[in-house]
């Protein structure tokens, strides 16, 4: 029963990495190059850059080589090595499109937006997971035990990495 809690949370890790570490990598050009969409509004904004994406998508990556396929044989080493970056890149590509939601709902750059903030990268992760390995993706989250502490986890984790960034100064908001 706890490997089924315990393995998927260690699984999603680059999903969870992917974020905090696309905030210490990011700056420099915009991934929207500063370009705005029909409706007038920045397409993601200012707080969507190249080096936070791709730090985020090869951190996460490089966390879930780290803690899941280095230790072959541990009950969570991943079938393969691309398994954590699929992870990673779903998270971020979640964060992204996050973003544009947030944008096109005329919402500025760093507002909150607790749903899309808190389950955008989340529910992007698990779903590109899906589709890319879905025989992966039933092995760990059936019985769905995992998966169901990985979305209570989301939030708390999320609203913790923030406000821990907040304080050391690397985010703007804490949230
Ligand atoms: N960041 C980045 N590139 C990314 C994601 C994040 O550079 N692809 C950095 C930016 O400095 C950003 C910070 O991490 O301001 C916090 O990320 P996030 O909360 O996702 O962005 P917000 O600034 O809140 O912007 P948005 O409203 O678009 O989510
Ligand atoms: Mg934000």
């Amino acid at each position: 029963m706890w490997e089924k809690i315990i393995v998927p949370i260690i699984a999603f890790i680059p999903a969870f990495a992917a974020n905090p570490l696309a905030v210490l990598f990011g700056g420099g050009t915009p991934l929207d190059f500063g370009r705005r969409f029909p409706d007038g509004r920045p397409i993601l904004g200012r707080g969507k850059t190249w080096r936070g994406f791709l730090g985020g998508v090869l951190g996460g990556w490089a966390v879930g080589v780290l803690f899941g396929v280095l230790p072959g044989r541990a009950p969570w080493a991943y079938p393969g090595i691309l398994h954590p970056l699929v992870l990673s890149l779903g998270s971020m590509l979640g964060d992204t499109l996050g973003s544009f939601i947030k944008r096109r709902m005329g919402m500025e750059s760093g507002a909150k937006a607790p749903l899309l903030d808190f389950y955008g990268f989340s529910l992007t992760a698990l779903l590109l997971y899906f589709l890319v390995f879905p025989g992966s993706f039933g092995a760990l989250f059936h019985p769905p035990w995992g998966l169901i502490v990985i979305l209570a986890l989301t939030p708390l984790l999320h609203r913790g990495i923030n406000v821990l960034g907040y304080r050391l100064g690397l985010k703007r908001v804490p949230w």
